[in-house]
């Protein structure tokens, strides 16, 4: 018999205890003997509920029952959550969990506290929720040298500019929306500013070119700032405005990450991905071009990618599941040089203006659309963010920029 003990009976961690108990003829089959979640541990008591019977509020006896072998972190959060970690990979006891903070924070640490006691740290529910990414990176594609690793990785925000898309509601709106249905936290910040999204596509770039890329050092901009009539202009030319998160492997060994609002048109793979749903799209030198979809949050899509680690677990009891992510830093290409084409909205008429515009930026395509007399909006060649800011600072009457990948 397997026993694991589940820290945290959240969202998540209820989530976990439902998918053992639901699938756990075909998941001891394919452990290949019983698997039980022996303790929960939480603060909280739960009156009536079953989760009573195996309820614990000191983290010890966890600690020290040499029956547990697999410690599942649902807590979420940086503390206690990294010291709970620690001090089960210490104890010779495997870990999963889907707290991406606590990963892209700790998780080089973490994995080598893992290797030296032989045991396993695993992530699969810290990027895209449900979708079965990390263990691709780990297993499928490492035939591949990865060339880009980019996505739709948080879906309040994919949810939030569906809405704007389909609705013309403004921002704020569409966030009061995805507030009252649910999709969104009541302190949504970490969405909206992009801080989820540049801690998962940490976590992805990292795996995916084995070096450390601590998510502090990446380029990040929010939705926030995102309105209802940049959504109509993308939309005049059959594009959609998307947070990607993006990470490119550059020449010399360095990379380019970021997170923001983009621009794409119906060729993009990312294009047709809306609502709550999540995808990733890698890009490998043999494979070319792949792309993993599916629900990014939700408490047992979720919960299922957890089990699907203690599965992993219970299959690997003493024996390191190797990983590449080494603990050296990454090299990044300084943000001024990262490249792309950007989308520009200004004041004024494209009759009075644009001899203005080209003067400093070349050939450009511009965008008029009906009910908009005071404004148009224009598209410039690929240029760098360096390049892009010298030319914006010698025009007047920038509304927004929003980079674009068409
Ligand atoms: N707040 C996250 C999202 C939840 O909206 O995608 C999953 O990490």
């Amino acid at each position: 018999m397997i026993k694991a003990a589940v820290l945290g009976f959240g969202t998540v961690g209820s989530g976990v205890v439902e998918v053992i108990e639901r699938n756990n003829e075909i998941i001891s089959k394919r452990v290949g003997d019983d698997l039980k979640v022996k303790y929960v541990l939480d603060l909280r008591e739960f009156p009536g509920d079953p989760v009573s019977e195996i309820l614990v509020h000191d983290y010890n006896i966890i600690l020290e029952d040499p029956e547990v072998s697999i410690v599942v972190e649902t807590m979420g959060g940086m503390n206690p959550a990294y010291e709970f970690t620690k001090k089960a990979l210490l104890a010779g006891k495997s870990v999963c969990t889907s707290n991406k903070e606590l990963v892209a924070e700790h998780g080089p640490e973490l994995m080598r506290i893992a290797k030296e006691k032989n045991v396993n740290y695993l992530f699969e529910a810290s990027c895209g929720g449900g979708i079965p990414i990390i263990r691709v990176l780990n297993t499928s594609l490492t035939a591949e040298v990865i060339e880009e690793i980019s996505g739709i990785l948080n879906g309040t925000t994919n949810y939030i500019l569906t809405k704007m898309a389909a609705d013309g509601s403004e921002f704020e709106d569409a966030l009061k929306e995805a507030q009252a249905n649910g999709y969104a936290e009541r302190n949504p910040e970490a969405d909206i500013m992009g801080k989820d999204a540049c801690r998962k596509i940490a976590i992805l770039s990292s795996l995916a070119f084995g070096k450390h890329l601590s998510w502090e050092r990446i380029y990040t901009e929010g939705i926030a700032d995102i309105t209802a009539a940049d959504i109509k202009y993308a939309k005049s030319i059959g594009c959609s405005i998307k947070l990607l998160a993006t990470a490119r492997s550059m020449e010399g060994g360095r990379y380019s990450v970021m997170v923001s609002p983009v621009l794409i048109g119906p060729d993009n793979p990312l294009y047709s991905v809306n609502s709550v749903f999540n995808a990733v799209f890698v890009r490998g030198n043999m494979l070319g071009d792949s792309m993993f979809y599916g629900s990014g949050a939700g408490k047992l899509p979720t919960a299922s990618a957890v089990v699907g680690d203690v599965v992993e677990l219970a299959k690997h009891p003493n024996d390191n599941v190797m990983m590449e992510w080494s603990e050296e830093p990454m090299d990044l290409i300084d943000q001024g040089m990262a490249r792309s084409r950007f989308f520009v909205r200004v004041n004024g008429t494209a009759a009075g203006k644009l001899p203005d515009i080209q003067k400093v930026f070349g050939n450009v395509e511009t965008i008029s659309i009906p009910g908009f007399t005071d404004e148009f909006a224009f598209v410039t060649q690929e240029m760098s963010e360096q390049e892009y800011k010298e030319k914006e600072a010698k025009i007047s009457g920038i509304l927004n920029m929003i980079r674009a990948r068409i």
